[in-house]
């Protein structure tokens, strides 16, 4: 009967055959990571994608093209019409919405750039019939006219009473500086602002 035939491996040539299965592997590592930077980002769109968004604590569904703007989204698909379209360039702030507690331009804003973030707007912001403290303020200092500025002006109070519930003059004007009113109620809506200090919990 034949021996079965002896299958040995000296611990130099274990060494060797390791190590060129080790440089195998970083070399190919190396070409999918080459692959994948020759391919460019990833590239998602023109079509509808889905999106989902926590807005005012809930949950959104969509399935919007990758260009459609935060303001676009929450108007036109979640029908969440409360901030409006003004000047649709980043130019006015009415269209002011809070993401993750800083102020954002929703019309200069992609929807798919802030999903996994709490975005809020000027719908959320009313415990059923009782106004938040900004709103209620805006309405005793009668601090608008035509009203499209306000829910911007109303977003950035309260993002600016958060950060600073008791807020000097200069920390107020530079809150709000990003908003503009075409009717001329800036004075009023410093009032207001003034008059919901110490009103609004803050969230650093
Ligand atoms: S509508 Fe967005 S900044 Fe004017
Ligand atoms: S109240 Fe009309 S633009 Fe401000």
């Amino acid at each position: 009967m034949s021996k079965p035939e002896q299958f040995s491996v000296s611990r130099r040539d274990f060494l060797k055959t390791a190590g060129v299965g080790g440089l195998a592997s970083a070399v190919t590592a190396a070409a999918a990571a080459d692959v994948e930077a020759q391919a460019g980002p990833h590239v998602v769109g023109p079509g509808e994608l889905p999106v989902t968004l926590t807005i005012n604590g809930k949950r959104v569904d969509l399935r919007i093209e990758p260009r459609v703007t935060l303001l676009d989204a929450v108007r036109m698909r979640a029908d969440l019409t409360g901030n409006k379209r003004v000047c649709d360039r980043g130019a006015c702030g009415a269209c002011t919405m809070i993401v993750d507690g800083r102020t954002v331009y929703s019309c200069s804003t992609l929807a798919i750039e802030v999903q996994g973030k709490q975005i809020r707007t000027v719908d959320g912001l009313a415990s059923g019939d009782t106004l938040h403290p900004v709103q209620q303020a805006f309405c005793d200092k009668d601090a608008l006219m035509c009203g499209f500025c306000t829910p911007g002006f109303v977003m950035a109070t309260v993002a600016l009473l958060e950060k600073h519930p008791n807020p000097t003059p200069e920390q107020a004007r530079k809150g709000l500086d990003g908003n503009i009113c075409r009717c001329g109620t800036f004075v009023r809506v410093m009032e207001a602002a003034m008059a919901a200090a110490g009103k609004v919990v803050a969230r650093g």
